[in-house]
């Protein structure tokens, strides 16, 4: 190596170091060319331009830098795929559920190079269950829910406790506790997983064990015995404030998770109906948060999972997160404006609002718009890395959690 000294003759360095990187590339090294925090929003000095997208950097890593774009897929769009899945396996020589394991759609952000996920830490899939469907007992370490569509939508047995679902419901599988599903009924079922497998795959804790011991009370499946039935923890911690002590909280072997695992659909539209006539928040309208009744912090410590009503002509303040978030809609009709662009959603529509970008909802119809949401702001919270913002009526900035 030679000494270099700097004398009259100067050159682009730039344009070197940009050489110099193209050809670095093909070894699979990146010359920094910039600072080496390429693709990240700085959230205080950004305010995300016009659209509310704000800008990503240049340059050879930043342009490849993944990350989670708005999304959205319609009700009549990715609904008739299921209808086609149900009706090949109704027909089926062998089930799809037996060589796929499952017969469900998964979508996968435009953002995020075909990989399995909506958002960096998020897996969102959509089941189908065919009458006399089974899926075998297994436990895994992703924290896991089903968001039921269907009027009447299958079961879920959770550590022995039978879960009959019904639109609307919220159905959780924390990590560490035993899980089958399936369906009685005479007509198909369908229902969204959410998961925060992608996490776990990152983080290379993400495993499955299908080998349950149990006793089950069927001889050509493995499932489990129902040990409480229907409605067990609805009647143990669905009383708001109201703590049973005569039993353990305890489910399954993972660290504490919620021993509330079953929220009707019914007792949440009725909550929120209860709380229509309330002022709300500027930012999100009327919202409950799902809890573990326990501790009253979020389901998971990952995702946390949200209902909230937009009454007819109600407009939320444009806001945005440090967490993403994945919107279902459960009733009603209107607009969802994210990073510059406007979903107009009807009933199980469902969309992506990536972090960062501001938003706003607008209710466009006659009727009360209810949204489940399921964001990765537990997760944010818990590392020290939440932060929202809102905009005021007058556009001014405003620090909601700084
Ligand atoms: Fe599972």
């Amino acid at each position: 190596m030679t000494t270099a000294i700097r004398g009259k003759e100067t050159v682009s360095a730039r344009a070197l170091m940009e050489q110099l990187n193209t050809d670095a590339s093909k070894l699979n090294i990146w010359v920094r060319t910039e600072m080496n925090a390429p693709s990240q929003r700085a959230w205080f000095a950004d305010p995300g331009g016009a659209t509310g997208a704000g800008e990503m950097a240049s340059g050879r890593v930043s342009a490849n830098q993944l990350k989670t774009l708005p999304a959205f897929w319609r009700w009549k769009d990715y609904g008739p795929f299921l209808e086609r899945v149900s009706s090949i396996a109704s027909r089926a020589d062998v089930s799809p559920i037996e060589f796929a394991d499952r017969q469900s759609i998964l979508l996968t952000n435009p953002g995020l190079g075909g990989r399995l996920q909506i958002t960096s830490t998020q897996r969102c899939a959509i089941s189908v269950y065919n009458p006399g469907d089974v899926a075998p007992a297994h436990i895994h370490s992703a924290n896991a829910s089903r968001t039921i569509l269907s009027n009447k939508g299958g079961y879920t047995n959770v550590e022995g406790e039978r879960c009959e679902a019904k639109r609307g419901d919220l159905i959780l599988t924390p990590n560490g506790t035993w899980h089958d599903h399936g369906n009685d009924s005479d007509t198909p079922v369908i229902w969204i997983d959410m998961l925060d497998w992608p996490l776990m795959e990152y983080l290379d804790i993400a495993w499955v064990d299908l080998e349950y011991k149990g006793a089950g009370t069927q001889s050509n499946a493995k499932i489990q015995r129902t040990d409480f039935t229907d409605g067990y923890s609805t009647r143990l911690y669905g009383a708001g404030g109201l703590k049973p002590t005569f039993v353990s909280h305890q489910r399954g072997w993972g660290h504490n998770p919620t021993p509330l695992i079953h929220y009707k659909g019914d007792d949440v539209r009725e909550a929120l109906h209860a709380l229509r006539g309330e002022a709300g928040d500027p930012y999100e309208g009327i919202k409950l948060q799902f809890v573990n009744p326990v501790t009253g912090t979020p389901v998971y410590a990952t995702n946390d999972y949200y209902a909230q009503m937009l009454r007819p002509g109600e407009q939320t303040n444009f806001k945005r997160e440090t967490c993403n978030t994945f919107v279902v809609v459960m009733e009603g009709t209107g607009k969802t404006e994210v990073g510059g662009q406007t979903f107009t959603w009807e009933k199980n529509d469902v969309l992506v609002m990536p972090n960062f970008l501001w938003r706003r909802h607008t209710n466009t119809g006659k009727d009360d718009a209810v949204l489940y949401t399921v964001s990765d702001g537990a997760l944010m919270r818990n590392i020290g890395q939440y932060r929202a913002q809102g905009k005021d009526s007058g556009g001014k900035i405003v620090q909601l959690v700084s």
